[in-house]
């Protein structure tokens, strides 16, 4: 029977806890789902709380639409992901597109030009790439000659007409080389690339706005080691403009552990709650991840309970975490168990 005048029992009744998830390490690695996920995330509707348990998604990962990468991982989970349930890296930055929409933007990173036409469908109505770059003039990085299928993506667009008004690095660049020249050529040359280069000074006090999306020196895929991600990138144009004038380049960083990223969170996990329950509210967050750098201290600053898993770039055999967590877990099926018996 309904117990409440018509509306669905789940309707009325919030469970007390939420999670938030990380993916690479936690719920796959690599194309790999890891085997305690999909016990795992069962829990979410087989709990002791009358309802489905709210989640959201949220990954340093990205290169690609929301809405894409939520329909590869509904089928990857066996659960639905809706494309408002999945935050990536550089999701937050739909909410900036309009202040560049006329402007000429740099869109670094990903496969071919996924992430040009995810920043395209953001708002940003002149987004180039560094091989649209290549292509307009092939001597700006004579280490490498783009690809067939590169050729086939470019936009035609001549540079030295072009002033790039800021740089989102949207993902992981695929090559740093060239990517770390014409950031330099950017930067150094006051947005027009070829250019003669304007004053250390002049670069600084009126900069070119340069985003990272994701800060991750580190990440966890299906080789057994940790790889580089895009703070390793990061590192290396810094390391590279400092020998070139001395100084490093000031940067917006996004993605865990950024209070940005959290805060753009704790919004879209409210909103999700709102569209299961009917309420605006925000349960008790566990935020499950195995990164101590992004989502354990991002999590810890944001006030949420924290879960380490012992499935992807934490290794307890190292000793122990730089963040400490609420509690660690084996997996993300015990990480979940765990929370929900605490509330159960
Ligand atoms: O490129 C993705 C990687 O940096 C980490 O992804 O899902 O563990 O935040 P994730
Ligand atoms: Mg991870």
């Amino acid at each position: 029977p309904c117990l409440n005048a018509g509306i669905p029992e789940s309707k009325t009744t919030v469970p007390p806890l939420a999670f938030v998830f990380d993916i690479d390490g936690v719920l796959l690695r690599g194309p790999n789902v890891l085997p305690a996920t999909q016990n795992g995330l069962r829990y979410l509707r087989d709990n002791p709380f009358g309802g489905d348990i709210p989640f959201v998604l949220l990954t340093n990962g990205g290169g690609v639409s929301e809405k894409f990468r939520s329909e590869k991982l509904s089928k990857q989970l066996g659960i639905k992901i809706a494309p408002n349930q999945f935050i990536q890296s550089h999701t937050v930055l739909k909410a900036l597109a309009h202040r560049h929409f006329d402007k000429s933007v740099l869109i670094l990173g990903g496969q071919l030009d996924a992430a040009q036409k995810v920043a395209e469908e953001y708002g940003f109505k002149k987004a180039y790439t560094t091989a649209d770059v290549l292509a307009w003039n092939p001597s700006v990085w004579p280490f490498y000659t783009l690809s067939h299928s590169e050729q086939r993506t470019v936009r035609q667009a001549n540079f030295s007409q072009e002033s790039i008004s800021a740089i989102f690095v949207f993902h992981d660049p695929r090559n740093w080389g060239l990517d770390v020249q014409i950031i330099c050529d950017v930067i150094q040359s006051g947005g027009i690339i070829g250019n003669p280069y304007v004053p250390p000074s002049q670069q600084l006090s009126s900069p070119i706005e340069v985003i990272f999306c994701n800060p991750d020196l580190l990440w966890q895929s299906d080789f057994p080691r940790p790889r580089l991600g895009q703070g390793a990138f990061k590192e290396a144009f810094q390391a590279v403009y400092k020998s070139l004038t001395g100084v490093i380049y000031p940067y917006i960083q996004y993605g865990k552990p950024s209070q940005a990223t959290y805060k753009f969170a704790e919004q879209i996990l409210t909103d999700r709650v709102e569209e299961m329950y009917g309420v605006r509210k925000l349960p008790h967050v566990y935020m499950i991840g195995d990164n101590p750098e992004s989502d354990i201290a991002g999590a810890n600053a944001a006030g949420w309970s924290s879960v380490l898993v012992h499935t992807g770039v934490y290794d307890p055999h190292q000793g122990p975490p730089t963040h400490q967590p609420t509690f660690e877990a084996e997996h993300v099926e015990q990480a979940i168990r765990s929370a929900i018996n605490l509330w159960a």
